[in-house]
């Protein structure tokens, strides 16, 4: 495959939002480098990512994080055997950035490239890890572009059972922090709030939508979250951290439920979780003792690994490889989720 036969290491680069982020694996996936710079900094008076300001960031960060990849690898880039980038869904401006710094240096050092699907990485990610599933096994894949689960028949075949109809997890805690005045991202600080709350305290709706459905809807639920906060008494302080732990607890009751609903439903003994959600300490704990219940082996990737990072897309770019062979260099980045 490579034109330097000693050479072994898979690349992957990410730039599909606001993070860039370049991983090194070796001959056996094992991860050997995962560097990740993330933009908070400039999109947090914004309250979300602003695309044009993000891809400016990614230009400015590619060549650094890239060197600073194969310094912790400690390899040169002809050590490089494959070099694998996001190639969507995301940003286009963000894509564009890590795609084409990715294509020209396989290009230049004359080995293959492959895009790879974002989605597709964070299905794939829990094979980071030391205990993996074994096929087929249902991925929840929760983040701030998508709620999502899927059967995961092999690392190739991904059924999208169900999917976002509206607000996709992680952009509801985005919105729900910043109507309560909580900073973005949102996730982390609304869950460190809600746990000091009582989830019992507010009966926020939870969306089930059809009775066999799989799909998400969690606008209803940020809606209920703001009128809450309208109606609130204004001489006393709003209960912050009951509301946050109200709103988690609705939105992961509905995650959880679906999530074991899709394993019992396609006959699946193994669960995996993905996505920045996924880091969520509840939706963790919760989806723990539902599968504990159902019988149900779970495998949750660590925090690092849910969360947007490169080492997902070296190790999911690598098995495409493997199985379809290179990219073409011409082939363009694209925006919208095209997994089942
Ligand atoms: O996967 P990710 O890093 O980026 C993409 O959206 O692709 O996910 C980021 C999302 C944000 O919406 C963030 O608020 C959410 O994941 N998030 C969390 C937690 N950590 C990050 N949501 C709930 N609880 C968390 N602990």
């Amino acid at each position: 495959m490579p034109k330097n036969s000693s050479a072994h290491h898979i690349l992957g680069i990410e730039s599909s939002c606001d993070d860039t982020a370049v991983a090194v694996l070796d001959g056996q996936g094992q991860v050997v480098a995962n560097v990740c710079n993330s933009q908070h900094d400039i999109h947090a008076r914004f309250g979300g990512v602003v695309p044009e300001l993000a891809s400016r960031r990614h230009i400015e960060n590619i060549v650094p994080i890239y060197q600073a990849a194969l310094a912790e690898a400690g390899i040169t880039r002809d050590d490089i055997a494959l070099i694998a980038a996001t190639q969507g869904p995301g940003l286009i401006g963000s894509l564009l950035v890590g795609y084409n710094f990715a294509r020209a240096l396989a290009m230049a050092k004359e080995i293959p490239f492959v895009g790879t699907d974002h989605m597709a990485g964070h299905i794939l990610s829990i094979f980071l890890e030391e205990e993996k599933p074994d096929f087929p096994y249902i991925a929840l894949i929760v983040s701030g572009g998508t709620s999502s689960i899927f059967l995961v028949k092999n690392d190739a075949e991904f059924c999208h059972l169900g999917r976002t109809r509206d607000d996709a997890a992680g952009e509801a805690f985005d919105k729900v922090a910043k109507l309560l005045g909580l900073g973005y991202p949102g996730g982390p600080t609304v869950a460190k709030m809600a746990a000091s709350g009582d989830p019992k305290a507010i009966p926020f709706p939870r969306a089930w939508l059809a009775e066999d459905s799989l799909d998400f809807s969690f606008s209803g639920l940020k809606t209920a979250v703001l009128q809450y906060c309208r109606a609130w008494r204004e001489d006393e302080p709003l209960p912050l951290a009951d509301i946050c732990a109200s709103f988690q607890a609705a939105i992961v009751e509905v995650l959880a439920k679906k999530t074991i609903q899709a394993a019992r439903a396609h006959g699946v003994a193994n669960v995996a979780l993905g996505g920045g959600v996924a880091a969520n300490q509840a939706l963790r704990e919760k989806m723990l003792s539902l599968c504990e219940e159902n019988n149900l082996r779970l495998y949750r990737p660590r925090p690092g690994y849910c969360a947007d990072n490169a080492a997902m897309i070296a190790f999911s770019g690598w098995r495409k490889y493997l199985k379809h062979g290179a990219t073409p260099l011409g082939e363009d980045v694209y925006s919208r989720c095209q997994l089942g």
